[in-house]
């Protein structure tokens, strides 16, 4: 269950500096072991996962520490910082709102909150059109399956309860976005026998070589579920440690289905939602629209915001006050998140996702073919890749080898989160939406020598 942690035993590794990178301490820097020890001695040992890097400021596609190192960030803080570090529209917007006198309004209606919902409902297609704001990914996964039993128990009775989701499939930390998730390693913890949650194989071509829907039908079949019992399918549009889109076919069979038997159909789009693949959504790469859409991470620009985008009908289920947060559309926050969709159309950030993703997608190949055969799939879309590690020859995940790649990484001024994915086989390519060409070739190159290394390493 525990996965591993970086020693915080200072190396010596060499001098970087470029126009965008900066090493020039040791790794971890021995200054900061204090401050590091003393976190992990205080919180929970599930806080300790990230390599031990104190953040301080940010700019743009890049983050430093406070003793000169600086680091081209390809983790845009998990999928996070789509207008990148310290962007002025964003915090001009935060001190605004703060100095104006409002930080806090509950669910009392205020000027901010009525701009977000407005701009996001501008971009939604039909027939999404109502905006729920929450403050976490995990909050707006874990809503929009409540949603869909509250509505399947509506139209079809106690029975119409099952969820169905994807195997390795991640929807969040909190009870419900877990037991929907399809790890079955995540879902023991919580001792999950809950028949309600179902899970059929994602059709990632790799781990699932059968992409075809009838995997969807005959899964179901075999678990003994009745189509008419399900009250709604979620799913990422791509999976995270994947970055696989689901094949558009499959999606459009899916969305027939879903139709066909009255469940609701559910895109988590927390990671890929704004921008990310290329689009604004990731769902318009596959020629459907769900009933309902979780967004999170890139919306948010930087601060705890989410969204539950929704149909008229599911979004009018709950009454007044039966479905609101204490936190929800906390107006900083919200001013942040405004001021962030502002910068993604203005300065067309879906469109260089778009654009750069050739580049990511031959960078990625590079580093795969500089393993020596350590990577048993590459995939990416937009800007974010994963690399998968994984034995010689099969899918058997290979976490040491990607828990290397990001320690080199670190080492040489890239910032990579830990390895994530199924058994932690997978390092995750995801810069800042704002990243130009050549920070993402540099950051590439930098990633190819990483693997070189990774490849001529031999593990017990
Ligand atoms: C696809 C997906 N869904 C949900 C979540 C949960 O979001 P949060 O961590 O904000 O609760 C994440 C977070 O990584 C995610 O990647």
């Amino acid at each position: 269950m525990a996965t591993k942690e970086f020693p915080l035993v200072p190396e010596t590794v060499p001098t970087v500096s470029t126009k965008y990178r900066k090493i020039v301490t040791k790794i971890p820097v021995p200054e900061s072991i204090d401050t590091l020890t003393r976190l992990r001695n205080l919180e929970p040992r599930s806080m300790g996962g990230q390599p031990p890097v104190i953040w301080e400021k940010g700019e743009g596609f890049t983050v430093s520490d406070p003793y000169g190192n600086t680091w081209l960030d390809f983790s845009s803080g998990v999928l996070v910082t789509a207008a990148g570090h310290n962007r002025p529209e964003i915090v001009n917007a935060i001190k605004g709102m703060a100095e104006g006198g409002m930080y806090h309004t509950y669910a009392f209606p205020s000027q901010v909150r009525l701009k977000l919902v407005e701009a996001i409902a501008k971009i939604l297609p039909a027939p999404l059109k109502r905006v729920f704001l929450l403050s976490t990914g995990s909050e707006a996964t874990e809503c929009c399956i409540k949603l869909a039993r509250t509505q399947g128990m509506n139209i079809g009775g106690a029975a119409k309860n099952i969820i169905v989701s994807f195997d390795n499939s991640f929807h969040g930390r909190t009870m419900g976005s877990q037991l929907a998730g399809g790890s079955p390693g995540l879902k023991s913890w919580l001792g999950d026998t809950d028949p309600r949650f179902v899970q059929v194989p994602f059709p990632d071509g790799f781990r699932q070589k059968d992409t075809s829907f009838n995997v969807f039908l005959k899964t179901l079949a075999n678990k003994g579920v009745d189509p008419k019992n399900v009250c709604g399918v979620i799913s990422e549009t791509f999976q995270g440690c994947n970055a696989t889109l689901m094949p558009a076919e499959y999606a459009q069979s899916l969305r027939k289905w879903c139709n066909d038997n009255r469940a609701v159909m559910i895109f988590d789009e927390v990671q890929a939602g704004f921008g990310r693949t290329g689009k604004m959504f990731g769902f318009q790469n596959l020629g459907v629209v769900p009933d309902l859409a979780a967004c999170g991470k890139g919306l948010s620009g930087g601060m705890p915001v989410s969204a539950v985008l929704g149909t008229e009908e599911l979004m009018s289920i709950y009454g007044p006050g039966e479905m609101t947060s204490t936190h929800s559309a906390n107006t900083v926050c919200a001013a942040a998140a405004l001021a962030n969709l502002e910068v993604i159309l203005k300065d067309k950030l879906v469109e260089n996702a778009a654009k750069l993703a050739p580049v990511l997608a031959e960078g990625c190949k590079k580093i795969a073919d500089a393993t020596n055969g350590k990577v048993g799939r590459f995939t990416s879309v937009g800007l974010v890749g994963a690399i998968q590690f994984t034995l010689p020859g099969g899918t058997q995940s290979d976490p040491q080898a990607a828990w290397e790649m990001v320690r080199l990484a670190i080492q040489k001024g890239v910032m990579l989160f830990a390895p994530v994915g199924v058994g932690g086989c997978a390092v995750k390519i995801c810069p800042p939406l704002v990243i130009n060409e050549e920070g993402l070739r540099e950051g590439l190159s930098v990633l190819e020598e990483c693997a070189r290394i990774v490849g001529a390493m031999k593990f017990e």
